[in-house]
């Protein structure tokens, strides 16, 4: 579901047309639809009404802080992996209290400020962070409560780089290592251990292996309550499917089937930290072609835009639907696929001028025919889109727009040449 649709061959985000857009902001660009981020997280709240549940959107998939702002206002709390996460929070106005902070290298300081924010908890990846959490919150005289992050050793089947919840993955501790720590630290005074997380990774596309992990962790949660623990909560992570082809994960609805289910009168809470299946499909990266160039083998687009802006086809070989934003009624897609057959399509390599041969968009794509000057859509851009985007070949790092409705504004300026060397420009020089 988004609210990115061609009319009359001319794609639009909500009622506003790209061209518009481009016309004004300039290419390369993010487009970000409000009413798409609302609608998912809405949908979400919705399916798993019937438990307690605090959604804590996923900051790192897409952290602008205009987006974190109306996700609040909506309800939304935040997963964070870092200080600088937990700072666009803040100064989005976001609640501490529906905060929980992952990551397996807090620093010292990023835990301080943590703590002086009145996060709602911590999720602990290894005893030894769980000891300096333990140090850390006794300097400052405060309380606060903590998940232990257990892997469950579930399959995901996901990209190597994006699975996150088994045996050879550096995140969490050994699920069955978990009483031990609970037995050990109970009794330390200043970190409350009360909930236990697992995230499994993200790119998936199956409900099972939530109900797998569901069905490993809850004797442990039983287990540890025989034995005196208080288990408040349990943190299910995020890696819910996003369509990056048309219908080809579960809804928010489908997913929740397989887990409320195994959750409901356990006296659990329930917290989810989703990236991807809120804003993925709720941001296109539009760019314009540069120039095309036909090889001994392959034909090439080249457009203004690069790894650098959208790595994510280069880091993991991902897909993303590719189409011009104008289009003859022949070519508008009924949907996003893969195998999309259309009569008069060029299969293209679609990269940008970055100097690597990692460089590209897509490979081997069918793909109307384009030339110099159009602006071409790749979607399902929003998440892990922007976040991930670095100034490699100093190239400036594209503008943000949000759209509403029949509205537009940019939430992030483009970059410029001065803003590339503003950290290396001391005041003297
Ligand atoms: C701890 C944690 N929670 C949530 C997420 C969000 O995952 P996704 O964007 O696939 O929902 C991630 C990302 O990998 C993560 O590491």
């Amino acid at each position: 579901m988004d609210h990115f649709r061609y009319q009359h061959g001319k794609l639009f985000a909500e009622d506003v047309s790209i061209a518009t857009i481009a016309e004004a902001v300039g290419t390369h660009l993010y487009i970000y639809s409000k009413a798409t981020f609302v609608e998912h997280l809405r949908r979400m709240q919705e399916a798993y009404s019937e438990i307690e549940t605090t959604i804590c959107y996923s900051v790192k998939a897409c952290g602008n802080i205009h987006i974190l702002r109306f996700m609040a206002e909506h309800g939304s709390g935040f997963d964070i992996v870092s200080g600088g996460e937990l700072f666009r929070m803040l100064k989005a106005g976001g609640d501490p209290e529906k905060v929980v902070y992952a990551g397996v290298g807090k620093t010292d300081p990023e835990i301080r400020a943590a703590l002086e924010a009145g996060i709602g908890f911590f999720s602990i990846e290894s005893e030894e962070e769980l000891r300096n959490l333990i140090q850390l919150t006794k300097d400052t005289g405060r309380r606060v409560k903590a998940a232990l992050r257990v892997n469950p050793d579930v399959a995901y089947r996901t990209h190597a780089y994006m699975t996150t919840g088994t045996k050879e993955n550096k995140f969490g501790v050994d699920i069955g290592n978990a009483i031990r720590v609970f037995d050990s630290y109970a009794g330390n005074g200043s970190v409350t251990l009360c909930a236990l997380h697992v995230h499994l990774g993200t790119g998936g596309k199956k409900i099972d292996p939530y109900v797998e992990a569901v069905e490993k962790v809850m004797p442990l949660v039983d287990t540890l309550r025989g034995k005196g623990h208080t288990i408040e909560v349990l943190d299910l992570g995020g890696g819910f499917g996003a369509d990056y082809e048309s219908n080809t994960v579960p809804s928010a609805a489908e997913y929740a089937s397989g887990i409320v289910p195994l959750l409901k009168h356990r006296d659990l809470k329930l917290v989810l930290e989703p990236g991807k299946s809120i804003c993925a499909n709720a941001g296109i990266m539009v760019s314009r072609v540069v120039y095309t160039k036909q090889g001994p083998t392959k034909k090439f687009v080249i457009v203004d835009a690069g790894m650098n802006d959208l790595i994510r086809p280069a880091l993991y070989q991902a897909f993303h639907f590719i189409w011009p934003t104008d289009v003859t009624q022949d070519f508008v897609p009924v949907r996003r696929s893969k195998r999309l057959l259309f009569e008069g399509t060029e299969v293209v390599d679609v990269v940008g001028p970055i100097c690597e041969s990692g460089d590209f968009l897509a490979q081997d794509w069918a793909m109307p025919p384009v030339q110099r000057g159009d602006l071409i859509a790749t979607f399902t851009a929003g998440a892990y889109g922007f976040t991930m985007s670095s100034n490699y070949n100093a190239r400036c790092r594209p503008a943000e727009v949000l759209v509403e409705g029949d509205t537009f504004r940019v939430i992030g300026r483009r970059e410029t040449y001065d803003d590339l060397i503003a950290r290396e420009v001391s005041e003297r020089a």
